[in-house]
């Protein structure tokens, strides 16, 4: 089975579990365990927001959207497209329910596929890839056409390969038949270099790397 394959067979069964990350209503022993292992997937999201901010009449694209989080949070802070692109079809399902809660459904696309054969041919003001990159063997073209698609800012995360949960995250992964993929901060930077991307602000968050780049 191809790694894509395998990826999505892994987040087309955990989707609920994953989007349950991002609810409060949960026991004390569960937000701890969230809050030790999976915290940096709420402060990256707080920290997107930031960055893209004001997001008022804008377009944007977010590639391995998952639920949907930050699609409907670009919708809520007056965004007027956002295209949200993922291949586990339980993410797309959990996106479009998300999406009529909140009310934001006219302006968000939700496509059920792989990036970047399921994204349509427009360009978008800004983009965002946030957990994304932990699961995808060769970045580069993924990164050079993310970029060809967005006019100016593009919010990435990569995972980094040397912190004290790496090694934990690497069997749970490895256990689960997920493949998982970590990133040495050289090997980001060659990353962006190799898809062409310049000028950019290098935050560390967490077990991540953000780039925060400028198109
Ligand atoms: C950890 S989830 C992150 C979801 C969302 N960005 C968030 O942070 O809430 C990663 C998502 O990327 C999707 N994904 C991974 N590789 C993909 C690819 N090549 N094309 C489309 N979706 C992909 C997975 O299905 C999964 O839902």
């Amino acid at each position: 089975m191809s790694v894509e394959q395998r990826v999505q067979n892994h987040f087309h069964a955990d989707a609920h579990r994953f989007d349950a990350i991002y609810e409060d209503d949960k026991s004390l022993l569960v937000r701890w365990i969230d809050g030790v292992w999976r915290g940096v997937v709420r402060k990256r999201f707080e920290l997107t927001l930031e960055l893209l901010a004001p997001l008022t009449g804008k377009t944007l694209l977010d590639v391995g959207c998952g639920s949907g989080r930050y699609c409907i949070a670009y919708a809520e802070r007056g965004a007027t497209r956002v295209v949200g692109v993922d291949f586990a079809a339980a993410m797309i399902d959990l996106a479009n329910e998300h999406a009529r809660q909140a009310e934001v459904s006219d302006r968000c696309e939700f496509r059920a596929g792989i990036f970047p054969d399921a994204v349509p041919e427009e360009t978008f003001d800004a983009s965002s890839a946030m957990g994304f990159f932990d699961y995808v063997a060769d970045p580069v073209p993924i990164v050079a056409r993310m970029r060809e698609l967005t006019r100016s800012k593009m919010i990435l995360s990569f995972p980094k390969s040397r912190e004290w949960r790496a090694p934990v995250r690497r069997v749970r992964f490895w256990f689960n038949g997920c493949p998982l993929f970590l990133y040495s901060e050289q090997r980001v930077r060659e990353i962006l270099r190799e898809s062409g991307v310049t000028a950019y602000d290098w935050i560390e968050l967490d077990r991540d790397y953000i780039v925060a780049a400028r198109l």
